[in-house]
């Protein structure tokens, strides 16, 4: 079932991952104080599973041996201070999160497991705006054209792949999954599963939606990290960890894909995760953002191994909120992109995002896997790189973004499926 004819390949000369900038330190942002702060504590590289639980026992000690000291000196026990919460292990990244008194954090900090410490941070949802009705995103990766309204695919459409949402939840009952939506896993124990926001739900429909998807027979897993707009990178790691661990026990490294709408300052213990799950040959899709600045500047679309997707409007364009430079990989459809809504099962709605151009790349990720039999990470990324359109977008709005928008190389045959669009206006898609 391939298509793919020889004069789409433009060829896979582009770097796996632009150079990034190197990332700013980002712990400079110290301003409460640490007692009713979290960390989090990124051991060395060569640190193993075994070492990671010493090392946590040994931290728990040093906490309550500090704790105790305090009251035994009649100092008021600081407030917070949880100790050791959770440990990580994504390969040969391993950390934990917890809060500390000011001395077991330096106790910690000087201990020789320990590369590096870092402040939790605020992550954020991308903000999107409801536009006019169209759905000329899925149109758009498989049309030369700017603007036309026919989505061409190849019937496997995703069909065996998994995309880990890590996101606000999906709407389950949704007509647009199908069932093909997991559980998963909730990082916010204690609030269920809902999605309120409905950010998750739309990304969802636009990666393997039955009418607005791109990979329209792909499974979907709910990692739910945030409730509003905004939640602590620790939430995130605590889904990425919980992701990475799914996809190595269920042994679906080469047919799964994380996306990640998200973004936060630059956190190297952030990038440092997304590259090590790379690894291991676990592919994270990300958003570059939506402020109009460098994507160096945030992570993970800064990480070295992150698939970073920029924002592409109708007619060739960069959107224009969409973050630009070279940590930006690809682009994909991103304004006014018609998806899932979580009013009832059949709702729809229109948003604009960075958010909404990535799930279009995770898509593309599980479409190409299933109609190529593509399977490892650096195959697939070159594959989709090498698909892209190359130069077609207008170059004064790329400010050093490599000018490649997302194809899927379809070329029209028999075993060639399309639909019409729906939703909306019949002229706008
Ligand atoms: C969770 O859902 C149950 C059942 O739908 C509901 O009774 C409960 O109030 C919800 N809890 C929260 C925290 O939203
Ligand atoms: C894991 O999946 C691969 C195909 O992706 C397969 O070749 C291999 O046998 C599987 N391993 C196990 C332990 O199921
Ligand atoms: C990212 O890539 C650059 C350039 O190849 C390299 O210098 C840097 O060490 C890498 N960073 C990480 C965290 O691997
Ligand atoms: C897209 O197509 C519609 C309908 O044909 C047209 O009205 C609109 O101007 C086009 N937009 C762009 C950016 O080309
Ligand atoms: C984006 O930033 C550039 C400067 O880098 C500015 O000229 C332009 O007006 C901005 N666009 C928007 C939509 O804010
Ligand atoms: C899905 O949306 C319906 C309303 O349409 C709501 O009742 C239900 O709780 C939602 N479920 C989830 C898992 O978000
Ligand atoms: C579902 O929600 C949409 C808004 O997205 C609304 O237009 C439609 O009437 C609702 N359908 C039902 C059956 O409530
Ligand atoms: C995929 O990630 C992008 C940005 O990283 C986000 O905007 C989008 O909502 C995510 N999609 C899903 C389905 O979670
Ligand atoms: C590219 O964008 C610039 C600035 O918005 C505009 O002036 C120019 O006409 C565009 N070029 C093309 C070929 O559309």
């Amino acid at each position: 079932m391939k298509f793919f004819a020889a004069s789409l390949l433009i060829g896979s000369l582009f770097p796996l991952i632009p150079a990034a900038p190197t990332p700013q330190s980002p712990s400079t942002d110290t301003s409460s104080s640490s007692s009713d702060k979290k960390f989090i504590v990124v051991l060395k590289d060569n640190i193993n599973i075994n070492q990671l639980k010493k090392h946590t026992q040994w931290a728990a000690k040093i906490h309550a041996r500090n704790l105790q000291k305090r009251q035994s000196i009649g100092l008021p026990i600081e407030r917070h201070v949880s100790g050791v919460e959770k440990t990580f292990d994504v390969n040969r990244f391993k950390a934990y999160s917890g809060s500390f008194d000011d001395e077991t954090l330096r106790e910690i900090e000087d201990n020789d497991d320990v590369a590096y410490v870092e402040p939790e941070q605020v992550a954020y949802i991308e903000e999107t705006v409801t536009q006019f009705p169209a759905t000329w995103g899925i149109s758009e990766l498989s049309n030369r054209v700017s603007n036309s309204s026919t989505y061409y695919y190849d019937s496997s459409a995703g069909e065996g792949m998994y995309a880990y949402i890590i996101d606000s939840g999906i709407n389950f009952s949704h007509e647009e999954f199908e069932g093909r939506a997991e559980l998963g896993y909730n990082a916010l124990k204690h609030l269920n599963n809902t999605d309120t926001s409905g950010h998750g739900t739309h990304v969802s429909g636009t990666v393997a939606g039955k009418t607005y998807g791109v990979a329209k027979k792909a499974n979907l897993v709910n990692v739910k990290v945030f409730q509003g707009r905004t939640t602590s990178t620790i939430n995130i790691f605590d889904g990425f960890n919980w992701a990475v661990q799914d996809i190595l026990e269920k042994n679906r490294t080469n047919v799964a894909v994380i996306n990640m709408s998200l973004t936060t300052k630059t956190s190297k213990a952030f990038n440092a995760m997304v590259d090590s799950a790379y690894e291991k040959g676990i592919l994270s899709v990300v958003a570059a953002g939506n402020k109009n600045l460098s994507a160096s500047l945030y992570s993970p679309a800064s990480a070295n191994t992150s698939i970073t997707v920029g924002a592409a409007s109708r007619g060739h364009v960069r959107g224009s909120y969409s973050n630009w430079g070279p940590s930006v990989n690809l682009f994909a459809p991103g304004t006014g992109i018609t998806s899932a809504g979580i009013a009832n099962d059949t709702a729809v709605r229109v948003l604009t995002g960075t958010s909404m151009a990535s799930p279009h790349v995770a898509g593309l990720i599980c479409y190409l896997r299933a109609a190529e039999g593509l399977t490892d990470a650096k195959e697939v990324v070159d594959r989709m790189l090498g698909l892209a359109q190359k130069g077609v977008l207008n170059e004064t709005t790329l400010n050093e973004s490599p000018n490649l928008l997302a194809f899927n190389g379809v070329e029209l045959n028999t075993n060639t499926y399309y639909e019409e669009p729906v939703g909306g206006d019949n002229y706008y898609y």
